[in-house]
């Protein structure tokens, strides 16, 4: 067996050394150098295990690409959220976008989470897990008609409006059907969440939401029109969101229109103050639960409001993996390229966003160092990149990586949020399995597609 090394001890930038195979390090749930971009991913001696599971055995057995997701990391992540915010009883709301497999909704369920939802598909796979459809609350800035009469059907807890015109709509429905509607207008606080143009959305100008001035007149409106009840506001600044900052500025913005509404005659309780919760891609960057609850809580005690909070990201983002298969390897154009099975369609968001995934080799031959970012000892500058026909069809450019050969396995992390939510059959690529890890037990969530999957809407 080899000697056992702490990861920082072999690859600080200062040790240039490459480590021999008999030096791989140990690097277990208790290390706190990596603990929140590996939760309960962890390296014995030179080999990734999810839990107590083998990665290398779960991808012989299962194949590539392959989607892995810890229980364990996502019923923790989401006790995190409960518990930093225990002290005002919230509604957490776990947002189905990030990662809709029924097998995660009916975890979170059965935890104790209610539900975001921003669509009609959303809500029927909420009510497929067991949801409590009166805690479910509905966001987006493109409702149907069908949507809200579906969603009106379900007693959902609050419509998050987004604009004058879908309030109109969905007071004209709510008539129709004889009930009210609940519902919570979405500010725009115009904050800046200091996070992808793509992905922010609590600045002026940004589709969502409305301003607080015009809020105040449809506020009124409101008052008005049989068929709508406020029940209060909701925000969300953007995804991710590294600092509490944007939180505690939406907070106190939050509380003067709180006071502002009750003052016109509204009788509202409800504080949603979204997502966004940011992660750790890298090493350690993203804040605990504990940091954000730091700002929030003291806020909706002052205003006096039950809190819903809508987090996908926080919870199930560093929970789930990506293993993919290397095809090949070439160089061309002074580059290493490493051709592995998994592509954008798997993993759209290097492609979309630039963004940063950790990738390490599953059987390493170099300790995965805390920082993976710059020249590593006895690695290689890489880009890995997928078999689909675009140049966009990457995870990473110029990263060090260790020798790795045709049929070795690499580790895509902290890719549970939003990967498979957003990938597609482009190039008509089988939609990759999903499997589920519970200390030794393994469960596939979701099997993976074959071809006649890929034609089978299809009418000729
Ligand atoms: N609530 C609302 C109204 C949202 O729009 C979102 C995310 C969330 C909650 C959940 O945010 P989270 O806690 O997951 O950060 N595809 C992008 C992220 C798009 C986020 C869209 N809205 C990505 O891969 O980074």
């Amino acid at each position: 067996m080899g000697r056992v090394i702490e990861p920082h001890q072999t690859c600080n930038k200062q040790d240039q050394q490459p480590v021999g195979l008999d030096d791989l390090p140990t690097l277990r749930e208790n290390d706190e150098s990596l603990k929140d971009t590996m939760n309960h991913f962890h390296y014995d001696k030179g080999e990734l295990f999810c839990e107590q599971q083998r990665v290398a055995e779960l991808a012989e057995e299962f194949g590539t690409p392959c989607w892995i997701y810890s229980k364990a990391a996502l019923l923790g992540r989401l006790k995190e959220i409960q518990t930093a915010f225990a002290a005002v009883d919230p509604v957490i709301c776990y947002s189905v976008k990030a990662n809709s497999n029924l097998s995660i909704l009916k975890l979170m369920h059965d935890a104790g989470s209610s539900f975001d939802v921003v669509s009609g598909g959303e809500l029927y796979r909420v009510k497929k897990a067991g949801a409590d459809t009166t805690k479910v609350v509905f966001a987006g800035v493109g409702k149907t008609d069908d949507e809200i009469r579906q969603a009106l059907e379900e007693r959902i807890l609050m419509f998050d409006v987004e604009s004058e015109a879908e309030l109109d709509a969905i007071a004209a429905i709510a008539q129709k059907m004889g009930v009210v509607a609940p519902v919570a207008l979405r500010l725009n606080p115009d904050i800046d969440g200091k996070t992808h143009a793509k992905t922010t959305t609590g600045k002026k100008g940004n589709k969502f939401g409305m301003d607080i001035e015009r809020a105040d007149e449809l506020a009124a409106k409101t008052l008005r029109t049989p068929g709508l009840a406020m029940k209060g506001i909701h925000m969300h600044i953007g995804s991710p969101i590294l600092t509490t900052e944007p939180y505690a500025e939406a907070v106190k913005k939050g509380i003067d229109v709180v006071r502002s509404y009750r003052a016109a005659g509204h009788d509202i309780n409800w504080m949603n103050l979204g997502g966004g919760f940011g992660i750790s891609y890298r090493q350690n960057e993203g804040p605990p639960a504990k940091a954000y609850a730091d700002v929030i809580v003291p806020g909706v005690q002052e205003a006096g409001c039950r809190l819903a909070l809508e987090p996908g990201r926080f919870i199930v983002g560093n929970s789930g993996v990506l293993i993919s298969k290397v095809i090949y390897t070439k160089r061309e154009g002074g580059k290493l390229f490493v051709i592995q099975d998994g592509a954008m369609n798997d993993l759209v968001r290097p492609a979309m966003y630039d963004s940063f995934h950790r990738i390490w080799p599953v059987n390493p031959r170099v300790a995965m160092p805390d920082n993976v970012e710059g020249e590593i000892a006895g690695c290689e500058k890489s880009d890995v990149v997928g078999p689909i026909c675009e140049s966009g069809d990457y995870f990473a450019k110029d990263r060090y990586l260790p020798p790795i050969n045709r049929g070795e396995l690499l580790c895509t992390f902290s890719a549970g949020a939003y990967g498979t939510a957003m990938s597609s059959n482009y190039n008509s690529r089988p939609r990759a399995i999903e499997l589920l890890i519970d200390g030794d037990q393994v469960k596939v969530i979701r099997r993976r597609e074959n071809y006649d999957d890929l034609i089978a809407a299809e009418l000729v």
